[in-house]
């Protein structure tokens, strides 16, 4: 389960009442148990192609079955840490700022965490997820994302459509094309 807390006012909202306000909110939430994939893969710092097939295939199922749901065409893994992710530090600065994108942000925890700030309907909230979350930013949703301080996340992205993801900074009039 994420932990949410709303800017501002900083109040965490209580667990049990999470799921109800994600939903209030328009968020898609869901929980997958991450056991399908190996803990050896799950927790090593950078995978090879092959590595990342694996992960991918044990969740197979549900991926199937999302991406009927809402129509995405296609997913891959990201894996951001110091050691495999050489120009981490400078991926987070774009990541951090906040933008929104014609297409739904759909990301599953395999392994870490990582924080997404969303402004819905009037409030802005931070939802830090762990292993196990999968949450859907809506479309249009002025959002930013960012690592904790463990610096350490592997996720799987699922995609609407072939262009892929585009990120439309707040802060520029023009749409600039996000490091995938
Ligand atoms: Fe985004």
């Amino acid at each position: 389960m994420p932990k949410i807390v709303e800017q501002g006012t900083n109040r965490e909202i209580p667990a049990s009442d999470i799921p109800a306000y994600l939903k209030n909110h328009g968020v898609h939430y869901e929980f997958w148990p991450v056991d399908p994939a190996p803990a050896s893969l799950r927790q090593k710092s950078g995978l090879a192609l092959d590595e990342q097939d694996a992960i991918l295939n044990a969740f197979k199922s549900d991926l199937e079955r999302l991406s009927k749901q809402f129509g995405y065409i296609s997913h891959d893994l990201i894996v951001l840490n110091p050691e495999s992710t050489p120009n981490l530090e400078q991926l987070l600065k774009n990541f951090e700022r906040v933008h929104r994108h014609t297409e739904d942000e759909v990301r599953f925890i395999v392994d870490g965490e990582g924080i997404f700030t969303l402004t819905r309907n009037g409030d802005t909230f931070s939802v830090t997820v762990t292993a196990g979350d999968l949450i859907s930013v809506p479309a249009g949703t002025e959002h930013y994302f960012t690592l904790t301080e463990t610096r350490n996340v592997k996720a799987i992205r699922l995609f609407q459509t072939k262009e892929g993801w585009v990120a439309l900074y707040k802060d520029e009039d023009e749409t600039a094309h996000a490091s995938r």
